[in-house]
């Protein structure tokens, strides 16, 4: 398989979808011999535009497992400061010896800006969007579904609820293609009125703003951390009032099969849309999915470089 860039699940195919999933299962107890130098001729650059924990350090981790060098630039410090341009950013880079470039950025756009431009001065490059906007974080949606695979033999008839701030997430937007893209039709999206996305951006996907309707029954939870830094002050009234109707905790997730895993893509707003106590508990698999996001990450780069 030729994986050149990955700026959004729209990028792939289903069959490539499987194959970076059976990589990622491959590579689960591999590591660089430590012993041996790593390889200095390949590295891949970092470039965190938004802050992020999980993926930027995962991108990191994984990057360390296959014996590739990191480069990591802090916007505060870089001349981005100064203004110099995605563009510029990455050619300089790429001057340095940077072969793959790991973007987040609030510019949902840039990343596809960067392949069109790329692709004619610099073919070899390779661009893996690490969140951009409200629009893409494939590799969380990989992750995710990954990690929901793991726990069911088939997830053709699994009841999968994601709740919370859907219409502004990009993980929500990830994670259903994913899941579209392998045929898995069972979505249920929860949310206030405000915070539900428009039916024609997720098609076939059941919409409802009663939590213990969508929870009935439910295989799969996953709950989207609120994020009060893209909302309208009036998307909901405040997060107590959120936390009461939407929050889920463990007497809710009674409503759901015994065997219903809890998921949260992370950073959580504990006691908001997920208590600490279901955080913590048996249920969840919220560290599960952090661990096979490196997996998934490691996959991504391996089929990407090699
Ligand atoms: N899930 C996720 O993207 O987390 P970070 O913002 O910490 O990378």
């Amino acid at each position: 398989m030729n994986i050149k860039h990955l700026t959004s699940i729209n990028d792939l195919s289903r069959e490539q979808i499987e194959e970076i999933f059976e990589r990622a299962d491959k590579l689960s107890s591999f590591y660089v011999d430590s012993n041996k130098p790593s390889s200095d001729s390949v590295f891949i650059a970092n470039l965190f535009f938004e802050p992020s924990t999980r993926t930027r350090l995962s991108f990191e981790t994984a990057a360390k497992r296959l014996g590739l060098q990191v480069l990591t630039m802090n916007e505060n410090t870089s001349s981005r400061v100064k203004g110099e341009t995605y563009l510029d950013t990455v050619l300089t880079l790429e001057a340095m010896g940077a072969k793959a470039f790991v973007i987040r950025s609030k510019d949902e756009d840039i990343c596809n800006q960067l392949v069109e431009t790329l692709s004619a001065i610099k073919p070899h490059i390779h661009i893996i969007n690490a969140g951009g906007g409200q629009k893409d974080h494939p590799t969380q949606g990989l992750l995710d579904v990954y990690t929901m695979q793991q726990h069911f033999d088939s997830l053709t008839d699994k009841k999968i609820c994601i709740i919370g701030d859907i219409k502004h997430s990009r993980v929500a937007r990830s994670t259903v293609q994913v899941l579209k893209k392998l045929r898995i039709n069972n979505i249920h999206l929860i949310a206030p009125k405000n915070l539900l996305p428009d039916s024609d951006e997720f098609k076939d996907c059941f919409f409802s703003e009663d939590l213990k309707t969508g929870l009935t029954d439910a295989d799969i939870v996953m709950a989207l951390r609120i994020q009060k830094e893209r909302m309208q002050s009036s998307d909901i009234p405040n997060t107590e009032v959120y936390s009461e109707q939407f929050g889920i905790k463990s007497e809710r997730l009674s409503l759901a099969k015994d065997h219903a895993i809890v998921m949260h893509p992370g950073p959580m707003n504990r006691g908001v849309e997920i208590s600490s106590e279901l955080a913590d508990s048996q249920r969840s698999v919220i560290t599960e999915q952090v661990a096979n996001g490196v997996l998934i990450r490691m996959a991504m780069l391996d089929l990407m470089l090699n």
